[in-house]
């Protein structure tokens, strides 16, 4: 019952996200119309809109009006999409397959992957800048700050970079929460923080809780996607499988094995829903997405 409930919102915000990207994004008819194609390439169609559903369950506690979080959704997914466009070129991981399709510099060619990135980085800035986000502009400005910051080298670039500076040797376990936190978990936890802002004002504790369970679920996310490059395969992933082994990459899986990296991704998930449940009712769809994030297949 429940589930069914859960996986009814899902698609529902899953089709809105689609719907307001599908707005946002340049028509290919506008000059220059290769890029603009590849633009919308790496972000329609496909993607399971993690973040964006973050984003809604997370406005969910504050009371946020859909269409402000509509925004922000779209603005982070755009980041998240061009993080993967650069991730999959031959200079980072080299990999030609993407949400079940070829990977953009392989459809496209490699200046327009590099052009693809750049122009949605900046269009996700420029979006989240065009409407009232919340009722006090101060709060908006910090909640565009706080998204550059989970993007740029304290964020998200940077857990990148640590990731392409880590090929072929073994973190330890601080160095491995350290790298992940920032390359995946930084968008994530904005993509809570942001939603969260989007409504009513929050008790500075209630604020500094829901950080930490998008810390924890943005650890956990790239703790199960190291878990799948191990176990699924191609065809379910929609990326190739076995890319970090073959890729000579330190994970979760290399360091820990399947078992405990499970048994650890399983404790974060715990930890998310016991301060998840102080907030009651309003964090029921967060509360459902983190163990959806912890029990996925792709
Ligand atoms: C894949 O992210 C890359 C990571 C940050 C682990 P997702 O698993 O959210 O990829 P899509 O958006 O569903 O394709
Ligand atoms: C990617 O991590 C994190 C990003 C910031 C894109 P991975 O390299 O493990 O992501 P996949 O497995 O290619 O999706
Ligand atoms: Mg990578
Ligand atoms: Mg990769
Ligand atoms: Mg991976």
């Amino acid at each position: 019952m429940t589930n069914s409930g859960f996986n009814q919102w899902m698609t529902h915000i899953q089709e809105r996200t689609e719907a307001a990207l599908e707005r946002a994004l340049p028509s290919p008819d506008l000059a220059p119309s290769r890029l603009h194609e590849a633009m919308r390439y790496a972000v329609l169609g496909g993607g399971k809109r993690v973040r964006p559903l973050l984003a809604h369950a997370a406005g969910d506690i504050s009371a946020a009006s859909p269409e402000r979080l509509d925004r922000v959704a779209c603005a982070i997914e755009m980041i998240h999409a061009y993080s993967l466009v650069h991730d999959d070129m031959p200079c980072m991981d080299d990999d030609t397959l993407r949400r079940g399709k070829p990977t953009v510099h392989v459809q496209f060619d490699d200046a327009t992957a590099l052009l693809v990135g750049d122009a949605l980085q900046t269009l996700a800035f420029q979006h989240i800048t065009e409407a009232a986000l919340s009722d006090s502009a101060q709060r908006q400005l910090g909640m565009i700050r706080q998204l550059a910051i989970a993007s740029g080298s304290r964020g998200m670039a940077g857990g990148q970079a640590i990731d392409l500076a880590s090929v072929g040797t073994q973190l330890s376990l601080p160095e491995l929460e350290f790298m992940h936190i920032h390359k995946t978990g930084a968008l994530i936890r904005a993509s809570i923080g942001l939603g969260v802002q989007c409504g009513r004002d929050l008790h500075e504790d209630e604020l500094a809780s829901l950080d930490h369970v998008g810390k924890v679920i943005g650890l956990l996310f790239q703790v199960v996607d190291d878990i799948l490059d191990a176990e699924a395969d191609t065809a379910t992933l929609g990326k190739t499988a076995g890319k970090d082994a073959a890729n000579d990459k330190p994970t979760y899986v290399s360091l820990l094995g399947v078992t405990q990296a499970r048994a650890l991704a399983e404790e974060m998930c715990q930890d998310a829903l016991d301060r998840l449940a102080a907030f009651g009712n309003s964090a029921k769809r967060l509360s459902e997405l983190t163990r959806f994030i912890v029990r996925r297949q792709f």
